[in-house]
């Protein structure tokens, strides 16, 4: 069973786009398990475009890059399975990636059981060069098919960017995640965009089939390969972590895992944020204002409810959620009792109005639980 809960793992896309080798992907797979990210959670490696020779072989195979990927994508995958790690790769729907290399199109049968045989565990599908007399639910449906018919069980990641509302059709035609949104960059107002996007559809999203709101910028600082305009600051990116997580999300890093700083290490390992993200029932959080800085409630399966506060403002703003709003209206004689989730701190307990400072472009994450007021 795929997908039980939102996937995890990395990506290389973010960090290294075409510079991509056997020799970062191996390098990558240690420090997923030797720098605790995979006690965290994070499971499945996953190569993105430009992997392959820019031709097919004479049996129409699609072929590894031996420049790249000397040993080819076997010995890698052994060496990935070897860690309990699992292996993902990337094609596309057109008839070339978005990178121009050799793609799925009319030969989706073929490229599911090379996969197969490679030991692939999570395919990554891509929307570029579609051509205009394609269906684009009918090819994502001969992928999800063809996968299906090697027998071996393939995650398939299903990225169409939104087009014709993915939400709606994914999880029926067997996708286990969909790309909701374009591409994210390292900036702050991309990861705004695309959180604020998906909003309304969140509630589509659950156990089996998840909305993928594109890998993680995290701890990247404006190295590699999906740079935006300016740096992001720690805040931002404790940001985008609580945000994806608030949201129950897949978890894909996007940046260099061997080399990420102290701070984005652990932001990325909280065990309560994932868990929050984790959370089996899957329910999307309750968004209250449709307006800047937003702030959420989310109910998890042990009877916690999560309140979340997020500023999108350049300055410090006090942000505020009413008691009511949540289903506590004061006649009730009930209050939450709360703590902050990343400082742990008790905050005591709450009556009316839950109000907390929250600073520039950053966030606060609380749980509650529901108490009798004396
Ligand atoms: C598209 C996808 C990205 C990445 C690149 C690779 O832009 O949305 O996530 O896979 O292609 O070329």
């Amino acid at each position: 069973m795929l997908a039980q809960r939102p996937p995890m793992g990395w990506n290389s896309w973010n960090t290294f786009g075409e510079k991509i080798s056997e020799k970062i992907v191996m390098e990558s797979a240690d420090a997923l398990v030797d720098l605790g990210y995979a006690a965290a959670g994070y499971e499945y490696i996953v190569i993105d475009d430009c992997w392959s020779l820019r031709e097919r072989d004479e049996s129409g195979r699609l072929v590894a890059d031996p420049e790249k990927f000397p040993h080819g994508m076997k010995y890698l995958s052994d060496y990935i399975h070897a860690k309990g790690l699992k292996f993902g790769m990337y094609s596309c729907a057109g008839v070339l990636t978005c990178a121009g290399y050799p793609s799925s199109y009319g030969h989706e049968f073929t490229d599911a059981e090379t996969f197969a045989e490679w030991g692939v565990d999570f395919l990554k599908y891509d929307f570029c060069n579609f051509p205009d007399s394609a269906d684009t639910k009918q090819a994502y449906k001969t992928m999800a098919m063809a996968l299906r018919a090697t027998g071996r069980e393939i995650l398939f990641s299903a990225c169409n960017w939104g087009v014709e509302e993915p939400w709606k059709w994914m999880r029926s035609i067997g996708a286990h995640m969909y790309r909701s949104t374009g591409d994210i960059f390292d900036n702050y107002v991309s990861m705004k965009e695309i959180a604020d996007s998906q909003s309304e559809n969140l509630a589509f999203s659950g156990a089996y089939c998840f909305n993928d709101m594109d890998m993680l910028t995290v701890g990247m600082y404006g190295k590699g390969n999906v740079a935006g305009e300016s740096v992001q600051t720690d805040a931002e990116y404790r940001s985008q972590f609580v945000r994806w997580c608030l949201c129950g999300v897949p978890l894909m890093l996007g940046g260099d895992i061997r080399s990420m700083n102290g701070f984005s290490r652990n932001l990325v390992q909280n065990r309560e944020l994932i868990a929050i993200d984790q959370d089996i029932e899957c329910r999307p959080p309750y968004r209250f204002n449709d307006v800047e800085s937003p702030n959420f409630f989310r109910l998890l399966s042990d009877g916690r409810i999560i309140l979340a506060f997020f500023n999108y403002n350049d300055k410090e703003s006090r942000q505020s959620i009413v008691l009511h709003d949540i289903g506590l209206p004061v006649y009730g004689g009930k209050g939450l009792k709360v703590r902050d989730v990343l400082t742990g701190e008790e905050l005591g307990i709450f009556r009316e109005l839950v109000e907390v400072p929250v600073g520039v472009h950053d966030c606060r994450i609380l749980e509650a639980k529901i108490v009798d007021l004396a």
